[in-house]
């Protein structure tokens, strides 16, 4: 089954609660909340103590995305646990095996992410290890980019390895630009979660709960 994570970045703050709710009414799976440093991306959004908030907040699972330096040795300042996805960039440890381990220690899944300019084969020695892979659609940092479509076949690519080695619940989760148009695509590719942000649910034209309806009819 596919799963609808938005961006809780693209919430008007202000009607932060509501928004929840209709996440809630509309039977959304995860909540994605990106961290980031200003280090490993050129920007700022949340933080730990909005985790914290929106973990009392709602019993939707989050889907943490973490784009900060040596994410091993800050993994203990969110608030996280069972059934959460937590997720560390390739890029961005030398110590990738060990921010894995630690996640999951914690009862969370794992999952790592990587950029458009990251080979899906440097994934290869922790494919065993992990619960999903994040393959990043746009360069990491900012809401409202653009596609980058050479990151497509590499869904496919992924999905084809990951069956040939029997991991088949390793679920591959796409970030950026996931419009309508482009979910198709993405659908077709093998993504099993969608990161809805600017290009669809948070569409101006439409109410959210409109907007996620519309994302399930593309994905199925
Ligand atoms: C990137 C974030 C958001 C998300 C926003 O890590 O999760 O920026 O991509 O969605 P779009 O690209 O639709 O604005
Ligand atoms: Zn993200």
């Amino acid at each position: 089954m596919k799963k609808i994570s938005p961006s809780v970045m693209c919430v008007d703050f202000f009607k932060l609660e509501e928004a929840v709710r209709a996440f809630e009414e509309n039977g959304i799976e995860y909540i994605h909340v990106d961290i980031m440093d200003g280090r490993f991306v050129p920007n700022y959004t949340l933080g730990t103590d909005f985790v914290k908030k929106l973990k009392e907040r709602t019993k939707i699972p989050l889907d943490i995305h973490l784009m900060i330096e040596e994410p091993e040795s800050k993994l203990d300042w969110f608030e996280f646990g069972e059934g959460d996805y937590v997720s560390v960039h390739y890029e961005s440890t030398r110590h990738l095996h060990k921010a894995v381990s630690a996640i999951k220690a914690r009862g969370a899944k794992a999952m790592v992410a990587i950029n458009p300019a990251t080979p899906v084969s440097a994934l290869e020695c922790v494919l065993g290890e992990i619960d999903g892979v994040l393959i990043m659609t746009v360069n990491p940092g900012f809401a409202g980019q653009k596609l980058v479509r050479s990151t497509l076949p590499k869904i496919t690519q992924l999905r084809e390895q990951l069956d040939g080695l029997g991991y088949i619940d390793v679920e591959i989760e796409v970030d950026g630009n996931v419009s309508f148009e482009n979910a198709k695509l993405m659908t077709e590719a093998g993504a099993d979660i969608f990161v809805a942000g600017t290009s669809s649910v948070f569409k101006k034209e439409f109410s959210l709960s409109e907007g996620i309806a519309r994302l399930r009819e593309v994905i199925g």
